[in-house]
């Protein structure tokens, strides 16, 4: 029997009750772990309302496997804050069919999708090159001493190569 399909859906926000549920599991992962993340902040940058923020849920059969939290505008672009797929779910593709959706979402409206990953987080930095990212900088100790940040960019499709009309807000 074929698996259900996945469902993705953008939310500006979760549920309280959903939000801390996912933060108590991501919490207990890497790289939210060794970073020291607790549960209250991963919480609350799942359920804050806020203007820039869009929430991506994956879920099968009513089953949240995925997570994704997207901020826009940041540097001209769309910064991805946040992107986990469960436990259990993992290597099946779901982050895959985040991202792509994440950037069917944002190309033709923005030129760069941005994030950033740990650089003791070797499986994410191979899914994100996979995924057409490019390592732009490393920013030591940006969440713990330590520890290093590497900045990733994708330049999306269809780039405006136009200068900004004067006077619009930058992006
Ligand atoms: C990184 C992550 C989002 C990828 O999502 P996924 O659904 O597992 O990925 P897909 O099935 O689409 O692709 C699998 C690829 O992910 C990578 N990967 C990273 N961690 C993995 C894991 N625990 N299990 C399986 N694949 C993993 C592998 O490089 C694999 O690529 P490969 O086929 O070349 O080996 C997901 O594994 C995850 O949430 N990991 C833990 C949290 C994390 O690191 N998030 C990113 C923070 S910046």
């Amino acid at each position: 029997m074929s698996a259900a399909p996945l469902d993705i859906q953008a939310l500006p926000a979760l549920e309280p009750a959903q939000a801390v549920s996912l933060a108590g599991t991501l919490a207990q992962m890497d790289p939210w772990r060794t970073l020291g993340y607790g549960v209250e902040s991963l919480a609350l940058g799942l359920q804050a309302v806020h203007p820039d923020l869009t929430r991506y849920l994956a879920r099968r059969d009513g089953e949240t496997l995925g997570v994704a939290v997207v901020r826009h505008p940041w540097l001209r672009g769309a910064y991805i804050e946040l992107l986990a797929v469960l436990p259990g779910a993992q290597g099946q593709g779901i982050g895959a069919a985040l991202l792509g959706q994440i950037q069917a979402a944002w190309q033709g409206r923005t030129d760069n999708l941005w994030l950033l990953v740990s650089a003791f987080n070797a499986g994410a930095r191979r899914f994100y090159l996979r995924h057409g990212f490019r390592a732009i900088g490393t920013i030591p100790d940006l969440v713990i001493p330590g520890q290093d940040e590497v900045l990733m960019r994708k330049l999306l499709p269809h780039r405006r190569l136009a200068e900004p009309a004067s006077g619009a807000p930058p992006v």
